[in-house]
């Protein structure tokens, strides 16, 4: 990884965590977190725990970040959340495009671009998901469909500085699955992504964005990950609910 790109490990909490659970994690991750490592931190809880979790890190270089955002501004849309309620707890990305998002409740690219127009404009940072399935990767087609939910995902974006976008390699075969990637599997991939970026981009914003690898990442195997060109940093699930583990991880990428 160049070093012009700081590196980035976020958490994603998922549907875990009520209001107590959440300012006890929030506490210990403040407690435990290196800070001053030169490694960029998000947490992203759910959006039930972002008010209190953004009052617990405010004094601390963790930053916050949601799981889900509607593009409309506000009105009509029951259940839903805007960027401007989630600039109001002082989140700063939002991940967009995760696999669970698709699969169970059906969002699709089109969807997915909406969400990050909406966020670039309104100055939050998409974590932009992308990741193939198990059949998907033993049909070969591993690189073209990830390639493919980044253009249509990206369509028309307007990105001015690398801070504004973040992409995440998740695929879907090692979330939650205990099965990780190799890092060379995430580098075809990231690297791959980069390539695409570039053609988006061009070269020197699409060197500054930042591209992080996700699936069953742990303190054990995230320093191998890290080592590849192309990844620069990780989106965390269920480490990212142990705040031993997830300090750990954040102490092993600023190394
Ligand atoms: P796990 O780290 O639990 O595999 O989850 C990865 C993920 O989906 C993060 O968004």
């Amino acid at each position: 990884m160049p070093s012009s790109r700081t590196r980035l490990i976020a958490g994603n909490w998922k549907m875990n965590n009520d209001v107590p659970a959440a300012k006890e994690l929030a506490e210990a991750l403040v407690e435990k977190v290196p800070a001053g490592n030169g490694v960029e931190v998000v947490i992203c809880p759910p959006t039930i725990d972002l008010a209190c979790t953004s009052h617990k890190i405010a004094d601390s270089a963790i930053k916050l970040g949601a799981q889900n955002v509607y593009w409309e501004e506000k009105g009509a849309y029951t259940g839903e959340t805007s960027c401007s309620m989630l600039k109001s707890v002082n989140a700063e990305y939002c991940i967009i495009g995760h696999s669970e998002r698709r699969d169970y409740f059906k969002e699709t690219d089109a969807d997915e671009n909406k969400k990050a127009k909406a966020l670039i404009a309104a100055g939050i940072t998409p974590i932009f998901c992308c990741g193939e399935s198990l059949e998907t990767r033993e049909a070969g087609e591993h690189v073209a469909f990830v390639t493919a939910q980044i253009r249509a995902g990206l369509e028309g974006v307007a990105v001015e500085s690398a801070d504004q976008l973040v992409i995440a390699y998740e695929p879907i075969w090692a979330i939650g699955t205990g099965k990780t990637a190799t890092a060379a599997d995430a580098q075809e991939v990231c690297g791959a992504i980069r390539a695409t970026l570039v053609e988006i981009f061009g070269e020197e914003l699409a060197s500054g964005i930042r591209v992080l690898y996700g699936g069953s990442a742990k303190p054990e195997n995230i320093a191998g990950f890290l080592a590849e060109e192309d990844v620069d940093g990780a989106l965390v699930g269920g480490a990212s609910l142990k705040a031993d583990d997830f300090a750990a991880m954040v102490e092993k990428a600023g190394e």
